[in-house]
């Protein structure tokens, strides 16, 4: 184990007695004083290996209110989120697995995962830049979902660091995926920076440069349930998003191009609704429920809030901010029981993802924000996630 700060240097140069005495009175102060303080430091344990033999770090992150975020270097995924309940309560609310082959296994549904290099779909799993058409593997029927199929961001081992700020305890995740990974062009330096306050809030910023043009479109992956990951159901929990139109989809689920508006149906999330309320409305359209883009309020690239998300029992309260211009909501319609952390199961919509976005297939789609990335030009998008209770 190996911590973010290193706490125990002050009593070196000195004589052996001096120095036992120091170190005993060290021990003391820290079971008294300490733990809070050490509460609030990364701490970087092994877990495990892939199956091509690469380590996985885990970064375990407590905040001054016993908050706790765990990050695995694998997909730089966010692992595990316990926060209390508005009885003090502490629940695991999110999806994930114990050991490294779960997050391997067919079972995992890109849980916690960063996806890119270009989330969500791209029709045909074609694009062209300048003339030149560049085809990518197809892994959801005709179109590429979530950025290929072996090396995706998502599988690959990211390389973390511990940082710190006034804000708060976090970790940068660094990747370059090679000219030509997955299909796409260009090498594409990414980071992606988690970082957790004392305000309970979890920021991640993403950033990616490129040396040649090539879209790209990071995300987040989480599945969250506020009753407590396992729990049977979303379908309780009320959603209030702030778009006024969203993007209507095709058979394969790729955006026809419409920007609709939300009203009258049940896309109209501008006033809390339980997600139960309407949702079978959509069991026979594509994504057998919800599994849409939404076009939010907010254009202007400044972070703003987009999503609200309550639980009525535990009163835990989601509240998503980010820079970006979409958010896909997807009410987990192809969870199938998948076996993961602590022995529970993930069943048929028992989580939802809010994954802050460009446009699914933006890159094939004029009317759509571009999200085609330039050398010289840094991407940059920020998704803030904070849990409170009310
Ligand atoms: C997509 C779903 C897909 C899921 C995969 C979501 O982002 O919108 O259609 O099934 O990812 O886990």
């Amino acid at each position: 184990m190996q911590r973010g700060t290193f706490v125990g240097t002050y009593c070196g140069g000195r004589g052996t007695l001096v120095r036992l005495l120091c170190f005993t009175s060290f021990v003391v102060a820290s079971a008294l004083v300490l733990p809070v303080a050490l509460r609030a430091e990364v701490e970087v344990t092994d877990f495990g290996k892939t199956a091509d033999g690469k380590a996985v770090k885990a970064f375990t992150i407590t905040n001054s209110k016993g908050v706790v975020v765990k990050l695995i270097s694998r997909g730089a995924t966010l692992a595990e989120w316990r926060v209390p309940d508005k009885h003090g309560k502490m629940d695991d609310v999110i999806f994930g697995f114990d050991d490294v082959a779960g997050y391997e296994s067919k079972d995992n549904g890109y849980f916690g995962a960063t996806v890119g290099r270009v989330a969500n779909r791209i029709a045909g799993g074609k694009f062209k830049i300048d003339g030149e058409e560049y085809t990518l593997a197809k892994n959801d029927g005709p179109n590429t979902l979530h950025g290929g199929v072996k090396r995706s961001l998502d599988k690959v081992v990211w390389n973390g660091k511990p940082i710190k700020n006034q804000d708060g305890e976090g970790v940068a995740f660094t990747y370059t995926s090679p000219d030509g990974e997955e299909g796409f062009p260009g090498k594409l330096d990414c980071k992606v920076t988690y970082l957790l306050t004392n305000k309970n809030a979890l920021r991640i910023d993403y950033e990616a440069t490129t040396d040649q043009a090539t879209p790209v479109n990071l995300t987040n992956h989480t599945y969250f349930n506020l009753s407590g990951a396992g729990s049977p159901t979303i379908n309780d929990h009320e959603l209030m998003i702030a778009a006024d139109h969203y993007t209507p989809i095709d058979a394969t689920l790729i955006p026809t191009g419409e920007i609709a508006p939300v009203e009258g149906t049940p896309f109209d999330f501008r006033e809390f609704h339980k997600i139960g309320e309407r949702v079978d409305q959509l069991n026979d359209q594509p994504g057998k429920g919800y599994d849409h883009n939404f076009v939010l309020n907010n254009q202007a690239g400044k972070l703003a809030l987009a999503v609200k998300l309550h639980e009525p029992k535990s009163g835990r309260v989601l509240s998503v901010f980010t820079t970006e211009p979409g958010l896909q909501f997807y009410g987990g319609n192809f969870l199938t029981g998948a076996k993961a952390k602590g022995g529970k199961t993930y069943a048929y919509r028992s989580g939802l993802c809010l994954e802050t976005q460009h446009y699914p297939n933006s890159v094939n789609e004029p009317k759509f924000p571009s999200m085609l990335l330039q050398p010289g030009r840094t991407y940059k998008h920020t998704c803030v996630y904070q849990i409170t209770t009310e």
